[in-house]
């Protein structure tokens, strides 16, 4: 038997916003979000994806949200509209282990919806899931995203040196986690 519960659909709904899953219609909101340039330029990728391949993505999230044990909860965060996406990755089923990432709209920047998302999917990983560890990862420069990090009870647990290669250069990563027992 699989130590973990796989949650489908995810529907929370929080004090700030709702975590749900995708629908073909957010496909336009969600291209307009991972296009804001403040948002690209704490992203992974090369470049921001087009309309169409936020299209294909969409799909390909539901697919993989069917997997079983389901490891992947790509999520949208939802006020009125589309304020964010969020994600949680079962990265040891065994070990019960994960690790989260989040978006905010810059529009809704600094009124505490990026710490009720991460708030969200920790709630979603412990109560749902059943992890029991639950890592972050974030740049050392990037003071919201710790803050977020530190105001939903997560402990930095060090500095990862060059952990990412991101369009041609190193970034160093400072490293959070939490445990179901320190909630
Ligand atoms: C990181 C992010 C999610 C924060 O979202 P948010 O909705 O603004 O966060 P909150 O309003 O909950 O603020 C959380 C804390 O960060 C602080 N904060 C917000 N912006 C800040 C900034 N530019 N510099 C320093 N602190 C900042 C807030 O004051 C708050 O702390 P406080 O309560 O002690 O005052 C948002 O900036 C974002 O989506 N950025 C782009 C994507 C990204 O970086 N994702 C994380 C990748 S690791």
């Amino acid at each position: 038997m699989n130590p973990i519960r796989s949650v489908r659909p995810v529907l929370l709904p929080g004090p700030r916003c709702l975590l749900r899953e995708w629908a073909d219609s957010d496909a336009e909101p969600l291209h307009a979000l991972t296009n804001q340039p403040q948002v690209v330029d704490r992203m992974l990728d090369e470049q921001p994806p087009s309309l169409d391949e936020v299209h294909a993505v969409l799909p390909a999230w539901r697919e993989a949200a069917g997997a079983e044990p389901r490891l992947a909860y790509h999520l949208a965060a939802a006020e009125d509209g589309l304020v964010g996406l969020g994600t949680l990755t079962v990265t040891s089923p065994a070990h019960r282990r994960g690790e989260i990432g989040y978006v905010v709209h810059p529009d809704h920047w600094g009124k505490g919806l990026g710490t009720a998302l991460a708030d969200l999917l920790l709630r979603l990983a412990f109560e749902q899931v059943g992890l029991h560890r639950v890592e972050a990862t974030t740049r050392p420069d990037h003071a919201a995203s710790w803050r977020v990090l530190e105001k939903v009870g997560m402990r930095r647990e060090g500095l990862s040196r060059d952990h990412l290669f991101v369009r041609g250069g190193w970034w160093d990563s400072v490293r959070y986690a939490v445990l179901a027992t320190d909630r």
